[in-house]
């Protein structure tokens, strides 16, 4: 295809994965409005709709919470859906929005970023006034998550459930959750066929093929967490003594970090001064990156927050340092380092999800193996970034590659670029569009 064709494309996928005011990510697997989906699918309509890309943000307004809380999901009002909605039960909150159902946990604040980039395409008289109309979203949200999420006063941010790192089953959270979260029933589950059982309740089964999805297990975990969370009606005060697993996720506070900067320079922008305590906040978390960084193995990774332990497997994540811009550029090339590493990262289609090395890549299995186009445009910005644009410009082309091969699907193997996933999946189709203007 040329690049007129794959825009034409993705702009179809774009247009008809919208409902009205928002985009879902994919028609039969993702039903409903997802927190960091719609920020990267913004950055895609900004080149053909900048309206949508604007009314896409507003919308996730729809479901902050009265403490300023982004829900990762805000769910479809249709009947169709209620057992989804009654599985998170946000109302037992009473900082819950009234109007929408939603869950009771976060994901990736990619929203400053989104923010930004849309002002791009606006003149400077709309630009400080979208920018103004998004102020009070942006700033209760980073508020929001300095106060609730950073007990320890460091300037990192905890995670109460794997799904608020966005990439839902990356290897470090599964080893943690099966080493500190054991609850009673798994005994049991060696014994019964629960995984045939199970099966009937996934949508995602009914389009992928089980093994490149989470096992029934890990499902049933991660339900596990969910339910503990609504018992104590997702109050924090109450999560944190109890909980047995949370994370501090390298790539949430990457993305954190970088989009502190993007809110320092809106705020600036409209003349609203932050307050000392976001100021405070922001000027540790740059700092704390160091606690991520493991000199004996030279990597960064994520930490456990009730250990304090590095959870010492290889990811992508190791990368995102780059996108944070926190780093130094000497650090900033050991980083690099990784991407050339044949037995690692540098292979057919990068960036794999996990290191073809590692024994936990499987080169279909969800965020344990594939590549991802929205990974790879956080890593493309943080190369751009640091000065390193033969390897931007060579992880555009060869993520361009794989749409252009084979369509926006929601992953690729990284090995032959052959697809898994949802199909005509939203952020592949509008980070392509992204990647092709920057082109
Ligand atoms: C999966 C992904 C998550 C994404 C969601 C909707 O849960 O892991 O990152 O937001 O699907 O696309």
């Amino acid at each position: 295809m040329d690049n007129t064709d794959i825009a034409a494309v993705c702009q179809k996928v774009l247009n008809d994965n919208w409902r009205g005011s928002y985009t879902i990510p994919s028609s039969k697997m993702y039903p409903h409005q997802w927190l960091w989906d719609s920020c990267f699918i913004a950055i895609g309509l900004r080149h053909f709709n900048i309206e949508r890309a604007q009314q896409e943000l507003l919308s996730l307004g729809r479901g902050q919470w009265k403490n300023g809380m982004l829900p990762n999901m805000i769910f479809a009002s249709d009947g169709r859906y209620r057992q989804d909605r009654e599985i998170w039960e946000s109302k037992v909150n009473p900082n819950a929005p009234d109007a929408v159902a939603t869950t009771g946990i976060t994901q990736p604040p990619v929203l400053a970023e989104a923010v930004v980039q849309v002002g791009k395409k606006l003149n400077e008289q709309q630009r400080q006034a979208w920018y103004k109309q998004m102020y009070p979203m942006l700033v209760n949200y980073h508020q929001w998550l300095y106060t609730e999420r950073d007990p320890h006063n460091e300037g990192l941010v905890l995670q109460i459930h794997p799904y608020e790192t966005g990439l839902d089953n990356t290897p470090p959270m599964i080893a943690e959750i099966f080493e500190h979260h054991q609850p009673w029933w798994t005994n049991i589950l060696r014994f019964v066929p629960a995984e045939a059982m199970i099966n009937v309740f996934r949508r995602d089964l009914k389009h992928i093929p089980y093994i490149d999805r989470m096992s029934n297990t890990e499902v049933l975990l991660y339900y596990d967490i969910i339910k503990r969370l609504k018992r104590k009606h997702y109050e924090i005060e109450r999560v944190l003594p109890h909980a047995k697993i949370l994370f501090e996720d390298l790539t949430f506070n990457c993305i954190l970090i970088r989009a502190n900067k993007h809110l320092k320079d809106i705020a600036e922008a409209i003349d609203r001064p932050l307050s000392l305590f976001l100021i405070e906040k922001m000027q540790k978390a740059e700092a704390a990156i160091d606690n991520f960084w493991d000199p004996y193995k030279e990597e960064y990774f994520s930490r456990n927050f009730i250990t304090r332990q590095h959870t010492k497997i290889s990811t992508l994540a190791c990368l995102m340092p780059l996108y944070s811009g926190a780093i130094r550029k000497e650090r900033a090339e050991d980083v690099v380092k990784k991407l050339h590493d044949h037995s690692a990262f540098d292979v057919s289609f990068p960036v794999p999800s996990v290191p073809v090395n590692s024994p936990w890549f499987h080169e279909h299995k969800y965020w344990q193996g594939p590549t991802w186009i929205n990974t790879n445009w956080l890593i493309i910005q943080g190369l751009r970034q640091y000065g390193f644009n033969e390897e931007a410009k060579r992880l555009t082309n060869s993520s361009l590659q794989l749409v252009d091969d084979h369509g926006p699907y929601e992953y690729f193997s990284p090995l032959d670029g052959s697809p898994s996933g949802a199909k005509n999946f939203s952020w592949t189709a509008a980070l392509t569009l992204d990647l092709l203007n920057e082109k």
